[in-house]
């Protein structure tokens, strides 16, 4: 039996990885950081499947001791501060987080077990200031946001572990992926969120920033195959993941208010307090290195993903 680390467990990523590994039989282990209160919603469902133990990013011998428990094959490294406007307010926290914490993991590795396989979540976030359209696996970065910049460093650091040590590390370049698990302050949860409950009668509007930002969004339960098949490989290599397609923030607010028959103008506020200090106005990415040597494509499409989400927040407000 195979066995996985995932780090970043109790997230969205983490859950649907945790769901996809347990189905190809491995033992899946997960770091989790203290907390008063317990946060395992998202993985409540296969918690008795799963090892959970306390270790955090910012604590190095914690995460070596956490190896030695657990001795994995593979790490997947998902933990990170992902909110993209919490990483202005609390900007040397998120580089602690989310770039000195993959170190922090890569020098654990380095010291259990160097055999250990490692996938790095890296961000289309990096492309920031798109130097070309498509983003592939070669587009210069220009980071736009601290956390942008902090993954820069992860990205860096783990082809710097590979080509120093001869790790087998790869990074996973994500595009946008959501799903029902998504954190309600991103903007997808947010307007499906909020759709439900103005249908249900809960809410009269909902606050949102730029309606003019592109994303590439797909699902996040895609996503995740694609960072298993990465480290099925025979050689650690970089992929970008994405669908191809790009959509603006008013789309996505369109479809959700449309498919439970409202019109989203007599709802949605643009609030000036939501934009951003330096934006992203366009990702879309181009993932046919990751469709030729992964054999890699997204299974659900951008109109298929805003329905599930409504539906799927349909279905809890109506129960709350
Ligand atoms: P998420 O839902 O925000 O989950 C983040 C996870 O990291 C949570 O489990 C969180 O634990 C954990 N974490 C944060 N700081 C930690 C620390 N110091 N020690 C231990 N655990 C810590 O994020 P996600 O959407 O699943 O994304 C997963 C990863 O992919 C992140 O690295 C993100 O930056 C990256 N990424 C995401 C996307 C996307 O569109 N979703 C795209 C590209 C890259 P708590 O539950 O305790 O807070
Ligand atoms: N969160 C949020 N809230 N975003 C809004 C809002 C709002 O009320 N109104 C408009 N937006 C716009 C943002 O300005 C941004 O251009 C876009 O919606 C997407 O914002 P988020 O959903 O917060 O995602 P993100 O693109 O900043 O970051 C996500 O994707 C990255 C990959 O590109 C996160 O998951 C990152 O962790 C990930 O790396």
């Amino acid at each position: 039996m195979k066995r996985a680390l995932i780090t970043g467990i109790t997230g969205q990523d983490g859950s649907y990885l945790a769901d996809f590994l347990l189905a190809k039989g491995y033992e899946v282990f997960g770091m989790v950081r203290r907390a008063s209160t317990e946060n395992f919603e998202r993985i409540e469902h296969i918690r008795s499947r799963i090892h959970l133990h306390q270790a955090d990013l910012l604590d190095q011998l914690s995460v070596i001791e956490l190896l030695k428990e657990s001795k994995p094959q593979e790490v997947y490294n998902l933990a990170a501060q992902s909110f993209v406007p919490t990483s202005w307010t609390q900007p040397t926290l998120t580089g602690e987080f989310t770039a000195l914490g993959v170190t922090k993991m890569l020098e654990a590795i380095k010291l259990v077990d160097p055999a250990i396989r490692f996938y790095q979540a890296s961000s289309s976030e990096m492309f920031g200031k798109v130097q070309e359209t498509p983003q592939n696996e070669n587009t210069p970065f220009y980071p736009r946001s601290p956390y942008g910049v902090a993954k820069v460093y992860g990205h860096f650091i783990s082809i710097n572990y590979r080509e120093s040590y001869n790790l087998f590390c790869v990074s996973g370049i994500l595009f946008n992926h959501e799903s029902p698990r998504r954190g309600k302050e991103f903007v997808t949860r947010k307007i499906t969120d909020g759709v439900a409950r103005i249908k249900l009668g809960k809410a009269n509007e909902v606050r949102l920033g730029n309606l003019d930002a592109q994303r590439d969004w797909g699902f996040a339960g895609d996503y995740v195959r694609a960072m298993w098949l990465m480290l099925q490989q025979h050689q650690p290599e970089d992929y970008v993941i994405a669908t191809g397609q790009s959509h603006s923030v008013q789309e996505f607010v369109e479809l959700a208010f449309k498919h439970v028959g409202l019109d989203w103008r007599n709802y949605v506020i643009v609030d000036p307090s939501l934009f951003r200090p330096a934006e992203v106005n366009h990702l879309r990415g181009d993932a046919s290195k990751a469709a030729q040597k992964l054999g890699w494509k997204p299974e659900i499409a951008f109109e298929e993903l805003v329905v599930k989400m409504v539906e799927a927040d349909l279905e809890r407000v109506r129960h709350t």
